[in-house]
């Protein structure tokens, strides 16, 4: 009788707990088993390859999918795995997808870490329901081999299959990126700060960081400021990114987050902003080093209209920064404001690097002087 009792009890309690956890949906951080390492039994398996559609729980794969133990030989490297033990490959036409609960109309950013193996021009197409992004992976930033990226959807539906694909058309099923550490977060709409006409000026609302990943995010191409990982910010390129890098492993001029220009001129960070064409505008910005060991002379070109300047800062790698400010009249409606690195820079291990900027912010001016200058 008591052991009846105590069961119901437990089919009671989970019932409860399972409608709590489809009603508040995901929280932010790592995605049900995001770092693979729950993996599939034994028998699931044919070598590395998983074999059947739901081995790995809490996903459900296709295609050629491989189980990765930190440490495995692949062809002619070993990595090891940042979250844990485990992790996946992602062959030829690969998919590994989960289920999400979210809040409709809701904007989420993913953060997940890739590792480029023998594939050579690598691509992955992340999706959320009827939202999808290419995003290339062939560049790799970290001398660890690992790079986390990140991508942003908006939730139509309160379910969402995630999906990652690896399309690939290697000779070799097998060659593509290994995944692990898959983690969401909701983005707010960071609000407009009093005296800025900039949206996130201070890059405060972003990706997901992992508390114990050291190498910050990459944000790839983003030509529209909806979707943006970075809210306001556009990163214009074709298949470079910017890094989104934190307090706790860098040095960041203001606030808990910055941006580190690792792309030199293939990247550029672009907020849109209205204007009133003939007024005065001042943008002030941070530009400094992350104290990551990037001992370069750098330059920081800014635009806006008709105007450019270049800010150069002798780096020691130690972190420091100095501000910087750009006075323009406006020619339009809309006027881009525009940060780019000029230079490629690489730290003594190979890990690309480059000047942060921080703290961007835009105001209207009274100029009086300039104005014989027209
Ligand atoms: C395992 O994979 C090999 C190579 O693709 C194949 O020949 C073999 O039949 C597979 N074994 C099982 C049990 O499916
Ligand atoms: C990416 O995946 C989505 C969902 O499967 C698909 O609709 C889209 O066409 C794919 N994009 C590319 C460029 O293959």
């Amino acid at each position: 009788m008591a052991d009846i009792m105590s069961s119901r009890c437990v089919a009671l309690l989970l019932l409860v707990s399972v409608a709590a956890q489809a009603a508040s949906g995901v929280t932010d951080g790592l995605l049900p088993n995001g770092n693979f390492e729950q993996g599939p039994a034994k028998s699931e398996l044919n070598g590395t390859r998983v074999t059947g559609k739901n081995s790995i729980p809490n996903w459900e794969i296709s295609g050629f999918v491989e189980y990765i133990g930190s440490g495995q030989q692949l062809d002619d490297m070993i990595l090891p795995v940042p979250g844990g033990a485990w992790a996946v490959r992602l062959g030829n036409d690969a998919t590994i997808r989960q289920q999400l609960s979210v809040t409709r109309r809701g904007y989420y950013t993913i953060t997940f870490a890739a590792a480029r193996t023998c594939a050579q021009a690598d691509t992955l197409n992340v999706s959320a329901g009827p939202e999808s992004g290419v995003l290339p992976i062939q560049t790799v930033y970290t001398s660890s081999g690992w790079d986390s990226y990140c991508w942003t959807f908006k939730a139509r539906h309160s379910t969402v299959w995630l999906s990652i694909h690896h399309p690939g058309h290697e000779d070799d099923p097998a060659c593509g990126p290994l995944i692990d550490s898959i983690a969401i977060k909701t983005l707010r709409s960071p609000p407009r700060p009093k005296g800025n006409m900039l949206r996130n000026g201070d890059f405060e609302e972003g990706p997901f960081i992992f508390p114990n990943t050291p190498w910050g995010v990459l944000v790839p191409p983003m030509m529209e400021d909806v979707h943006s990982p970075l809210p306001g910010w556009m990163i214009m390129s074709d298949t470079k990114v910017v890094k989104y890098v934190d307090s706790p492993h860098h040095v960041v001029p203001h606030g808990s987050y910055a941006v580190e220009l690792v792309a030199g001129r293939e990247t550029a960070l672009v907020q849109e902003v209205s204007t009133t064409p003939g007024k005065w505008y001042a943008l002030s910005f941070s530009v400094g080093d992350a104290g990551n060991g990037c001992q370069e002379s750098m330059i920081v070109e800014a635009y806006a209209a008709r105007s450019r300047m270049q800010v150069p800062y002798s780096s020691r790698g130690t972190g420091g920064s100095k501000r910087a400010r750009l006075e323009f009249a406006a020619v339009d409606k809309v006027t881009r404001v525009v940060l780019q690195s000029d230079n490629h820079h690489m730290k003594h291990d190979g890990t690309l690097c480059g000047p942060v900027v921080d703290d961007v912010s835009l105001v209207s001016v009274r100029k009086h002087a300039a104005r014989r200058l027209l």
